[in-house]
């Protein structure tokens, strides 16, 4: 199959980014970050979760986040949701587009959301009629598709079912995750054609966490299989708090240096991503992983110097 001559970015740094930070980011620098974003040309920017301050209290200030970014036009701003009571706060807020989240593993599902993998279908079923009749757009996440940390069996077919059980329940577009970020290149073969059997490909998405440095290579094998829609992360940040040793998503200038390299266009500039995740370090104070961000941080510093 030929390669997609266009890939959709989806900018998780927001959400899957500053929900894994020790530090609680003030809700004026998360707004900074998202309003830096929403100048790059990036489409879609998922903004923050209305899940549990509880669960995740770095995303607490979901509402005052959300209601504070500048909306750009034609940008879309997709926030997490865990059930109704997440529902009924995203859509107080004028959220239009949610994403619904359970994954293959049941272990997994079991503490990031307190639910069996069954239960959290039936809680999204709702979840998802409700923001349909209300025009919103929906994003299914299928977590741990290719391992679980918590040691428990994940199989093609097992990521197949929920993807499947997603699109009935009327998901517009459903993100495969490797939470952990263990999988490699022959699992995306696998795993792709078993899935567009039943879902067309233009409504999968690629989500591959970077721990053990495949996503990349994740990333060409999905484009290979004509997948045109991957999630990443400006800086490399993410990571998920329920997933022991996860850590960042593939970096949002990596994906960017790769393809524009390959000539697929994507339509966002990466300088500009290079600017947010700047203000980004500059917040939470550390390094960030993201190899183009670095090699393209010190090469504009060596002709700053010389
Ligand atoms: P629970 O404890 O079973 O929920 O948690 P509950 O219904 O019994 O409620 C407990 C308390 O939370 C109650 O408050 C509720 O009102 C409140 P209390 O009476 O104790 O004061 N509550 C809420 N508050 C605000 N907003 C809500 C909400 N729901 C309940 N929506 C629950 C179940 C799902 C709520 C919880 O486990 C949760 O919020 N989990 C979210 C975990 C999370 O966000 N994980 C990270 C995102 S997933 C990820 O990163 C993976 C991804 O990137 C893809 C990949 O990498 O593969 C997407
Ligand atoms: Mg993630």
């Amino acid at each position: 199959m030929p390669l997609p001559k266009s890939v959709t970015v989806v900018e998780v740094g927001a959400r899957d980014g500053l929900q894994n930070e020790k530090t609680v980011v003030d809700a004026a620098d998360k707004i900074a970050y998202v309003d830096l974003l929403s100048r790059t040309g990036l489409r879609w920017i998922e903004a923050t979760s209305f899940v549990s301050p509880k669960a995740i209290p770095q995303l607490a200030d979901a509402e005052e986040v959300f209601a504070g970014i500048r909306k750009a036009p034609g940008v879309r701003y997709p926030v997490l949701v865990p059930n109704l009571k997440g529902y009924e706060r995203a859509k107080a807020c004028g959220a239009d587009a949610i994403a619904v989240f359970t994954a293959a593993s049941q272990a997994f599902t079991k503490r990031n959301i307190n639910m069996s993998v069954e239960e959290s279908i039936e809680t999204f079923a709702e979840v998802v009629r409700r923001a349909k009749s209300d025009g919103m757009w929906v994003r299914g996440y299928v977590s741990t598709a290719f391992g679980s940390p918590f040691g428990d069996a994940v199989t093609p077919q097992m990521v197949r079912d929920v993807c499947v059980q997603l699109t009935e329940l009327g998901c517009d577009q459903l993100s495969v995750g490797d939470t952990i970020g263990v999988g490699v290149p022959t699992q995306v073969d696998e795993i792709v054609p078993l899935l567009v059997r039943d879902i067309p490909l233009d409504r999968l998405a690629f989500h591959f966490h970077d721990t053990r440095g495949t996503a990349l290579a994740n990333v060409y094998a999905a484009l290979q299989h004509g997948v045109a829609v991957f999630d990443a992360s400006s800086g490399g940040l993410g990571g998920c708090p329920y997933a022991p040793g996860a850590t960042g998503n593939v970096g949002t200038e990596d994906i960017l240096y790769m393809l524009q390299g390959m000539g697929i266009e994507t339509g966002v500039d990466l300088a500009l991503v290079r600017a947010a995740s700047r203000f980004i370090r500059g917040v939470i104070d550390h390094d960030l992983t993201s190899k183009a961000f670095q090699a393209l941080e010190a090469a504009e510093a060596r002709v700053a110097t010389s």
